[in-house]
């Protein structure tokens, strides 16, 4: 929430003393209260579970306003680099903060085009996992693997970072299609340099070595777009995760593993999985879309509107707003017709005139309209948030790299409120 006026300190009354804490204003106008003091001041620490009002870092990466709906990849807005950029180049945009110059992209886009290829010896991971595996799974482990072919002792330059960053964007989508060709008992297709990244990924997901695999550009264009809308959302959850395992000092490969594995949780990327699975539900006659919107609403059912709500929006998802129309657009210029659109849309219709819906300001999340993009592209359902993991790969380093060299970043440590038993005597178990 941004305030246009905001005074210098704020005044915190705690039992009988009175202190004054510093207030900073970020280029947007957000306001926070530095607490850093708190502690040593009152002896009293904050309590936020789910760290809703804390802001852990100062950041020039992604900003966005969830009141108003709006999103910018370092000032740009998301609805003009989804017309007129790339994939590609929104990488270098969110490395950098700044947009590449015509001989930046060109190195760059060599650079990430040239080191798409995995470590043979990689190849037998993948293999020795079960085909059944979740590929999310396969690819935390596969990427956390690649600290081990790419070892360093010690702290690392900005230079050999650097290095780091453009194989791990390089190689991302070669892991994420063996994931798939492992699943599927397909053998590996290996990266075309002659290919862009989006199109090189379709070829590495549905090629076979047996004949030459025409990329459909409608295919390609669209991944493109979803890449895009999915490369950055400042500390989200899993971009927090791979900041605070950034902060103990672990590598970038370790760090992004495990930012992998905090996406593919259903609250967070795995969502846009469990959203197609819901419109199935319900196109499979499992339940109507009134019974699972009463459902949705009813405490303790345990079911939610998947790819409804968020932490910071509470208005329409820019992203959801560009998907919606995406949809058409790909569905249309494809020729294809999916009734799980128009499933998704009675949903949306019924939510956003409930008051259930209204009153909590719950609309459509990145997640809702994604999953019928993808289906369309003939992506498989297990395959989506691998997807969203390549898309947001270039956050996750770039959000990385910034806490690398933030003066102020210290390790990750949050307090508690302990709640548990007070000092006791240990007893032998014949005695308890
Ligand atoms: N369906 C039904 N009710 C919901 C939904 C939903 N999708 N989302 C939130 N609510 C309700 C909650 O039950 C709660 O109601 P209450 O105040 O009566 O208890 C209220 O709205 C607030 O919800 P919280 O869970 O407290 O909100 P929070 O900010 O913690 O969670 C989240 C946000 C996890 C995204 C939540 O909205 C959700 O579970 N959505 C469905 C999963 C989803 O789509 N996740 C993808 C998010 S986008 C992304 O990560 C890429």
């Amino acid at each position: 929430m941004t305030q246009p006026t905001a005074p210098k300190t704020a005044k915190l009354t705690f039992g009988d003393q009175e202190i004054e804490l510093p207030v900073m204003v970020g280029s947007e106008g957000e306001v926070a209260i530095d607490i850093r003091q708190l502690r040593a001041k009152t002896g009293a620490i904050t309590y936020d579970p789910g760290l809703g009002n804390t802001g852990a870092c100062q950041s020039k990466i992604t900003f966005l306003d969830g009141e108003k709906g709006v999103l910018r990849y370092a000032g740009y807005p998301i609805e003009e680099l989804a017309k007129k950029s790339s994939f590609v180049e929104v990488m270098w945009l969110l490395l950098h903060q700044q947009l590449p110059s015509a001989s930046q992209l060109s190195q760059f886009t060599h650079d990430v085009t040239y080191h798409t290829m995995l470590h043979e010896d990689l190849k037998a991971l993948f293999q020795s996992l079960p085909k059944v595996g979740h590929p999310m799974a396969v690819c935390a482990a596969a990427v956390g693997a690649l600290s081990t072919f790419y070892r360093k002792e010690g702290p690392t330059t900005r230079e050999q970072n650097w290095i780091d960053a453009v194989r791990l964007l390089a190689k991302m989508p070669t892991i994420a299609a063996y994931s798939y060709k492992h699943s599927i008992g397909q053998p590996f297709m290996y990266p075309r340099n002659d290919l862009g990244y989006a199109s090189n990924l379709l070829h590495m997901m549905f090629g076979n070595p047996c004949e030459q695999f025409e990329v459909n550009p409608v295919h390609a264009k669209a991944l493109d777009l979803l890449l895009i809308l999915h490369a950055d959302h400042e500390q989200n959850c899993s971009t927090s995760t791979v900041r605070t395992v950034g902060s103990s000092g672990a590598n970038l490969f370790a760090s992004v593993s495990a930012g992998i594995s905090a996406l593919w949780g259903p609250l967070h990327g795995g969502a846009n999985q469990e959203v197609i699975e819901m419109l199935m539900s319900i196109r499979d006659g499992k339940r109507s879309a009134r019974e699972f919107m009463d459902l949705a609403k009813t405490k303790g059912s345990g079911v939610r509107l998947m790819g409804f709500g968020h932490r910071v929006y509470k208005n329409y998802d820019p992203r959801a707003l560009i998907l919606k129309q995406a949809c058409y657009d790909v569905l249309g210029q494809l020729g294809a017709k999916d009734p799980l659109l128009d499933i998704a849309l009675e949903l949306e219709q019924i939510a956003l005139s409930d008051s259930y819906f209204i009153e909590r300001k719950l609309y459509p999340n990145v997640d809702f309209y994604s999953g019928i993009i993808y289906k369309a592209l003939g992506i498989p359902v297990d395959m989506f948030t691998v997807f969203f993991a390549i898309g947001r790969m270039p956050g996750w380093i770039s959000q990385w790299l910034e806490y690398q060299s933030d003066a102020e970043a210290r390790i990750t440590r949050p307090r508690q409120v302990y709640m548990g038993s007070t000092t006791r005597s240990y007893a032998p178990a014949d005695k308890r």
